[in-house]
Order: structure tokens, then sequence, then C-alpha cells
């Protein structure tokens, strides 16, 4: 009697702990409501759901919670029952929740889920998913979980839906190529946080990725380079006879597998073929559509360009398409034709970034084609050939976006803008009453560093997780309606694997997936921090690798009164910053910094560390009295 009423007596304990236990969803939803109790998934439990179409839903969810669970679940169509998950569609639309919003109600007997659309269950279930302890994500059975506190869900009602209909990812997938099973994987992660786009950057002059059937040299010669290992951008060029072995593209077998693995779990896929400049691959496969005609092989990461004080730039090699041949526009045709059929999205990326015009400028047709048609500049040549794309793409049942250098040359119609040379070009666009993908680098750009230049990769810029989480997408003075949404983007020229691709896209797309789904008025640093320190938790289930940068100090010189004086932040509040000036290793029995430190004359070294509870959080920074003076 005594052995139950201890058993009795530890089992209330640890429901009253699982109540007391914190809710951590990333991104935030809108609205959340904590009620008693909880529910326990058991091998009993089934999957309801209320249409067909639902139905694949129910079998991914089941599939999920079979990993870590080992129950394995029976999913049935029909009404709810006690101890089900039930996936309800809508029959009269709730108009609060749109085509993405869903109410998520967890009570002791049961879980529902309801929507207008399975887009909506899908977000419901992520939700559902964020609230069991992260081992929900592991790939196999565990025994982590005590019993009493084994696959529970506490009690909540949650209303909730996104802030833009467009939050996307982007993935380089030129200037290293990934295969399909880690895009497949890149994907599903994505989704996990409610992000609706994969923006796929499938060609540039480092590979062309995509197979054409009806132009099989873009993927015989186009999708491979010489072999090179090191520091992209500064790598030897291609020598005479020597193999390109270097690459991969997706048939189409692949990207229809991809593209169903991305609908399954409510992820548009937006191709980009990126022209008329970005166009080494094509034209290492076809010289013939550039004006030099010259015959150049696929870029392996060799320096390409000029780059001026001004901001202009040469490119050393014609890698744009000619505007004025007609046979380049029967070239995109066939690749059009290819892509629309691919892809069931309404939007295809057309690119339009950094498009040299020197070439252009040099070619006596170029000069007889603006003549003819009345361009004035080489701007309002790239306009041309960007409106022939849109008439390209718009005959076979598409819309065309490109990035904001398409605004220069004057927009079509229809035609979308991804601003991401700030939010200038999204602004003009917008304001011209076309819709607008906010991505300005210096909030969007996750191929930059996180931390100090000294702790990370090289990239020639830094993006911080806090900037990253305070980007706000709809500026001052523009209508909203014309901002769709926005996206974090991720550049591949430094990275060469998957592992590499989640360290930069994580945390930093955790932030973003909040920028554009939760309410501006949530928005809240401090608040995310800890939910931030779960969702690394669930990462490390899942087995997905992120960056723990955001812990890294963050080290500010100035002069002052011929002193030089150091401030150090941090990201995360709650840190305490320890340094040592004196050579002395840094720990947490090292100084605390309270307030600017003088660094003295002489051979001396700041080294600092963050801690807290007296654990080590941060990578050790350590800066030399002269590298701290170039930081001036
Ligand atoms: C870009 O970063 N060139 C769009």
């Amino acid at each position: 009697m005594q052995k139950l009423l201890i058993a009795y007596l530890i089992l209330m304990f640890s429901v009253v702990q699982a109540q007391k236990k914190p809710i951590h969803l990333i991104p935030q939803p809108v609205q959340l409501q904590r009620l008693s109790g909880q529910f326990q998934v058991n091998k009993a439990t089934k999957i309801v759901y209320s249409s067909v179409e639902s139905r694949l839903l129910a079998e991914l969810l089941a599939q999920k919670l079979r990993q870590p669970t080992g129950f394995v679940l029976k999913t049935t169509s029909g009404k709810s029952t006690d101890n089900g998950i039930e996936l309800k569609l809508n029959t009269k639309p709730n108009t609060t929740l749109g085509n993405e919003g869903y109410v998520l109600e967890v009570l002791p007997k049961g879980v529902q889920i309801v929507a207008n659309r399975t887009a909506g269950l899908h977000n419901g279930i992520q939700t559902l998913m964020q609230l069991f302890d992260p081992t929900i994500e592991n790939k196999s059975a565990t025994n982590l979980l005590s019993d009493s506190e084994k696959w529970n869900v506490p009690s909540v009602k949650i209303t909730d839906y996104p802030r833009f209909g467009w939050r996307g990812v982007m993935l380089d997938v030129s200037r290293h190529f990934f295969t399909k099973t880690e895009v497949k994987k890149y994907i599903d992660e994505i989704a996990k946080l409610k992000y609706n786009v994969f923006h796929w950057h499938l060609t540039d002059d480092n590979g062309w990725r995509v197979e054409i059937k009806s132009l099989p040299k873009l993927t015989s010669v186009g999708a491979w380079r010489v072999p090179r290992t090191g520091d992209f951008g500064n790598l030897a060029p291609p020598a005479d006879n020597e193999a390109a072995t270097d690459g991969g593209f997706y048939t189409h077998d692949d990207i229809k597998e991809i593209v169903r693995f991305a609908q399954d779990r409510n992820v548009t896929i937006v191709p980009e073929i990126d022209i008329p400049g970005h166009s080494t691959a094509i034209l290492a496969a076809y010289p013939e559509l550039s004006c030099t005609k010259e015959k150049i092989k696929v870029n392996p990461g060799s320096k390409a360009s000029e780059w001026y004080d001004n901001g202009t730039f040469k490119m050393l090699d014609d890698n744009s398409l000619n505007p004025s041949d007609e046979k380049v526009y029967e070239f995109l045709d066939k690749v059009f034709t290819e892509i629309a059929i691919l892809f069931p999205g309404q939007y295809v990326h057309a690119g339009g970034d950094e498009c040299y015009k020197g070439y252009w400028e040099k070619d006596a047709g170029c000069q007889e084609f603006m003549k003819k048609n009345n361009l004035h500049d080489p701007e309002q040549l790239q306009g041309y050939f960007m409106k022939r794309v849109e008439a390209i793409l718009k005959n076979k049942g598409k819309k065309l976006i490109g990035w904001d250098e398409i605004v220069e040359g004057g927009l079509g119609s229809e035609a979308a803008v991804m601003s991401w040379r700030g939010l200038k070009g999204g602004i003009e666009a917008a304001k011209q009453g076309h819709n607008v993908v906010m991505t300005p680098a210096q909030f969007c750009y996750i191929d930059y560093m996180q931390s100090d230049r000294t702790l990370e990769p090289h990239v020639y810029s830094t993006l911080r997780l806090k900037t990253a989480y305070n980007f706000e997408p709809v500026p001052d003075g523009v209508d909203a309606k014309f901002i769709l949404g926005g996206q974090a983007n991720l550049w591949t020229e430094g990275v060469p694997t998957l592992a590499h691709a989640e360290y930069m896209t994580f945390p930093r797309a955790y932030a973003q997936a909040e920028v554009y789904w939760s309410a501006k008025s949530s928005k809240n640093w401090e608040g995310f921090v800890p939910r931030l320190e779960t969702q690394f938790k669930r990462a490390d289930a899942a087995g997905v690798n992120y960056a723990t940068s955001c812990y890294d100090a963050i080290v500010k010189p100035t002069m002052k009164d011929g002193k030089m004086m150091v401030t150090i932040e941090t990201e995360i509040p709650d840190l305490a910053v320890h340094y040592t000036i004196d050579d002395a290793v840094v720990s947490r029995y090292a100084p605390i910094y309270h307030q600017a430190i003088e660094i003295p004359e002489g051979p001396v070294t700041l080294r600092v560390n963050t801690y807290r509870n007296g654990q080590r959080m941060g990578r050790m920074l350590i800066l030399k009295r002269e590298d701290l003076k170039k930081r001036l």
C-alpha cells in the first residue's frame, strides 16, 4: 500500500512538473492558452483524419512518431476518438485561419488539429511535434525519458496563422552540389519551421544542376568542373585537358521526387535559372549564346571578376547571354518548357542579378539591336531581355520573379522582385505595384559569418543571429499588400558540405522563421533565446548541425583620450564575460567584464569567453593589441 502511495505521489509530482515545463515553440504562435493536464501518446493512440486529402499527413505523422517512440500508430479515417490525434479539415472555412492557419487543441483525452486546408494541418502538426520533449526528433526508439514523462504533450489551445504568405529559404546548389537526399533533408528541416518556399538556385557560373532533355550538353558539360579544394574564388583555373570530374545534377525523376517531397510538407519550390549573367556553365556547353562566343569552361571557383571601389565590377570572361540573338530566346524557350513542367509552383526565378554588360557594349550586334529597338542604355537592353523571358514564362503559365537589378531596366507588368541589395529595389518595385520578396543581404544572407572573423571560416561580411531576428520586411511608407514575405539565402561558395550548410542555416533560419510567421507585435529577442535553446536540443536529437556562434563575445575597440578601450557585448543576455589581458588563461575564475577595459600599450593580448553558471558557453576570442588596432 505504502509503495502504491509513493508511486502515486511520484506520478503526481511529475505530472505537476510536466505542467510547469515551459512551452518553447519556433515560430511563436499567434495565440497560446495553457490548459490543465496533458495528453500522452501510447501504442494505442490513433491518428484520425477527416478527409482523404489529409491521409498522407496522418501517415507522415505516424512515421515521425514511430521512429523515437517505437509505436506503430494506426491511421484511420473518420471522427475523433478517445486517445486520438485528429486531423480535421473545416467544411466551412474559418476566415481567421486562411490557407495556412490552424487551431490545435490538446486535451488529456485527445488532440485535435483543425484547419481550412491541408497546409494548415501540416503547420499544426509541426507545432504539435514541438510540444513533445526534444527527443521526439530522435531517429530511433530511445529510453531517455521516464515512463511518466514519456511522450507527453501539455494541454493547450493554440490558434495560429502566418504573417506572410512567402516564407522562404534559398539554397545555392551550383557553387557546391548537394545530393537529392541532402536536399530532401534540408527541405524537411525548414518545413518543421513552417517555411513554405524553397528557392532552389539551380544554375550559376560554377555548375548547371537540372537536366534539360532537349539540351543535353547543359548537364553533360555544364554540370561538371575540375576538382578543387580550398578558398573558393581564389582556386586555380582549369588546366588544358584537365578532366572535369566534380559536380552533379538532378534528373527529371530526381526533381519530381523532391517536388513531391516538398509538396507533402507544404513547401513550394521556386526554381532559379540565373540569366542573363552568371551563365558560365551554360556557355561552357553552348558558347555560341554569348556575344564573344569565347570557349570557356565551368568555373571551379577561380577568380572571375574584378571589383572596383565605386561598387562596379568587370567579368574577366564573358559570362552573359547575348540579348540581341534570337537563338538565345529559342534556347530559353526549351529550358523553360521543361522547367515549367517539372515545377508546379506559379513563380520561376530568372535571376537578373550582377549581369556584366561590358561585352554587350563592345558588341556591334548588340549596339545595332539597341538602336533598332530604341533602347538607350545596357540596363534597358537587360530590361528587354527580362521582358522576353517574362513572356516565355507567361506562355507556359508561369510568373517571373527576379533579383532587384531587374527594376533598373523597367519591369514587365506582372514581374515580382526579390530585393537583395538592401530594401531599396523592393520599395521601388512595390511603389510601382509589383509583388516583392524582401531578402536584403544585411539581414537575410546566411552565407555571411555569424561571429567574430577569427572564429568563423572567412566570408566578406557578417550577419549575427540577433540581426537576422530583428529584420522587419515591411519598410515604412510601403503598402504591406505588395510585400509577399521574405527569405533567408544560403549562397554556397564557402559551403562544401551539408553539415556546413546546416551550420550556416541554423540558428539564423530559426530567427527568420519567426520574422515571417509570427505577429510583429510578439517579437521579443529575450523571449526567443530560451526557445532557441530548446530548438538546439531538437536539432541535436534530429542529427542536424547548427552554429552556437551567438554565445561568442563581441569585442569592439575604440580610442578615448589617446587610450585604447574595449567594450564587450553578448547577443545572449544572461552570459558572464570573463577576460584576461595578462596572458593568463581565461576560465570562470578570470576577471568578469563590467565596463570598458583599457588595453595598455605594448605586447598585450585580450582573451575573452562567455560563461553561464560557471559553464563555458562561447568560443575563446584571442585578439592581440595590433589586431584590435586594425579594427578601430
Ligand atoms: C545576389 O546575391 N547576387 C543575388
